[in-house]
């Protein structure tokens, strides 16, 4: 078997075998298989596509590329939650302690950002004191403890994928059903839990921008998660305009820490209930999501979510008197406030555009290696919906670095589309696709 053969057969709309898709995952894996190569396939996978068993086996070897979590020794179903990415997207630190606090146990391997998107890791780095990287007893007995833990992906997780992800990023290669389910769920069944939430996203935003993209894609990872024996389910969900008003790592866990005082935007309150009621009812701690939701107000209403986020805090060493004082996150020395040239109704704010500006801001890497500026990042003071008159502040952008500043705040600024009449809202959540 050569990696010209594989090229040539998938260059031709042909299935690969699992020998086949094998040998590439491992070959790609060890080095033995040069990046040119692997790209010419990608891109061959890319215009031809993957079956649903080819997309299977690809999964299958990925998750084998390394090692498979063992987290038998924690009590009860232990549940994750992935997004695919988004803009402003910081529901797991909202879903992840209220569904803690309805007795769930919530084992959560996160990501650091991606692209335009952020990731659950560099947000939670914004916490003074804060680790992400726990050993594997630590991470267990916190989450026995608390009944909530979130570490990054230790490097030994589906490591096929950390290499083509890194690969497909480059090579225009990202948004494609079959590598994206693959890269997903490798992970996540590697990575130990027993129930998985997927928050498939949507939209001018996310990489799959149709909601029958999106739909597809949750249904195959549904599948695969089902024939693994794991509980799967995918909400898909809008992400054509950021989630809540903050973007960025420090600013998206103070709007956290609001939403789960109950202070929050609607948007990133509902979108966080609905997640949780999923989680909870996938950990078996009630009957169905709808009594999962009820359980889930009820946490946050007590107060008991806030609780599980200050018990996540201590125990991965943060200084949990951050909830009470913002004072504590770290602090841009600049800001540029974005206005509006003309009046009328914000029609759309392009997450996609938000993303890139937070990041231009410092909250994101533009290379692989940069060091990201923890307080940088985006705050909206508009959204869909809103009336503004010329001159109004429609956004403001923090960091450090003034000429970055004024970059990103331009970007920000081609966000924001007014017109005449008030948009209808759209749907908060497209679709939901249960495996159980
Ligand atoms: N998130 C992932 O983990 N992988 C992808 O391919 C896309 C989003």
């Amino acid at each position: 078997m050569t990696m010209y053969d594989i090229i040539l057969k998938k260059r031709e709309g042909k299935a690969l075998s699992k020998e086949e898709i094998s040998y590439f995952v491992k070959g790609y894996t060890e080095g033995s298989i040069p990046d040119y190569q692997a790209s010419a396939l990608l891109m061959a996978v890319f215009f031809k596509g993957l079956s649903h068993d080819e997309t299977f086996l690809l999964t299958d070897a990925m998750m084998r590329s390394g090692d498979i979590v063992d987290l038998s020794s924690i009590e009860g179903v232990k549940v994750d939650k992935h997004s695919t990415g988004g803009v402003g997207d910081k529901t797991t630190l909202i879903a992840g302690p209220l569904a803690a606090a309805c007795g769930v146990s919530v084992a959560k391997m996160s990501g650091r950002g991606l692209g335009f998107t952020g990731g659950t890791v560099d947000k939670m780095e914004s916490v003074p004191g804060m680790r992400t990287s726990l050993a594997a007893e630590e991470f267990i007995s916190l989450v026995n403890r608390a009944k909530l833990a979130v570490i990054g992906q230790t490097g030994h997780i589906a490591p096929a994928d950390k290499k083509l992800y890194a690969l497909r990023d480059v090579t225009a290669t990202v948004d494609n059903l079959s590598l994206i389910a693959s890269s997903v769920m490798s992970k996540k069944l590697a990575s130990g839990s027993d129930a998985f939430v997927l928050d498939v996203k949507c939209g001018s935003g996310a990489f799959m921008e149709t909601i029958e993209e999106a739909k597809a894609l949750g249904e195959i990872m549904v599948e695969i998660g089902a024939a693994s024996g794991k509980k799967t389910i995918a909400l898909v969900t809008n992400m054509d305009r950021p989630l809540g008003r903050g973007v960025g790592n420090g600013i998206e866990v103070m709007e956290a820490i609001e939403t789960l005082k109950g202070t929050g935007p609607a948007d990133i309150t509902e979108l966080s209930l609905r997640l949780a009621s999923h989680m909870i009812f996938a950990g078996g701690a009630v009957a169905s999501p709808d009594a999962g939701y009820e359980a889930a107000k009820r946490a946050l209403s007590s107060g008991a979510g806030l609780d599980k986020l200050r018990a996540l805090i201590e125990g991965q060493g943060g200084n949990p008197a951050v909830i009470d004082d913002f004072s504590l996150f770290p602090k841009a020395a600049r800001s540029v406030v974005v206005r509006a040239d003309t009046d009328g109704y914000i029609v759309g704010v392009a997450a996609r555009d938000i993303g890139i500006a937070s990041r231009r801001s410092g909250a994101g890497r533009e290379t692989k290696d940069d060091a990201i500026d923890l307080s940088a990042g985006v705050v909206l003071h508009k959204t869909v919906g809103d009336f503004v008159k010329a001159g109004d502040s429609l956004a403001v952008v923090y960091g450090n670095d003034e000429a970055r500043l004024h970059e990103a705040a331009a970007v920000a600024k081609a966000a924001f589309l007014t017109g005449p009449e008030k948009a209808a809202p759209t749907p908060l959540i497209h679709a939901v696709i249960a495996g159980f």
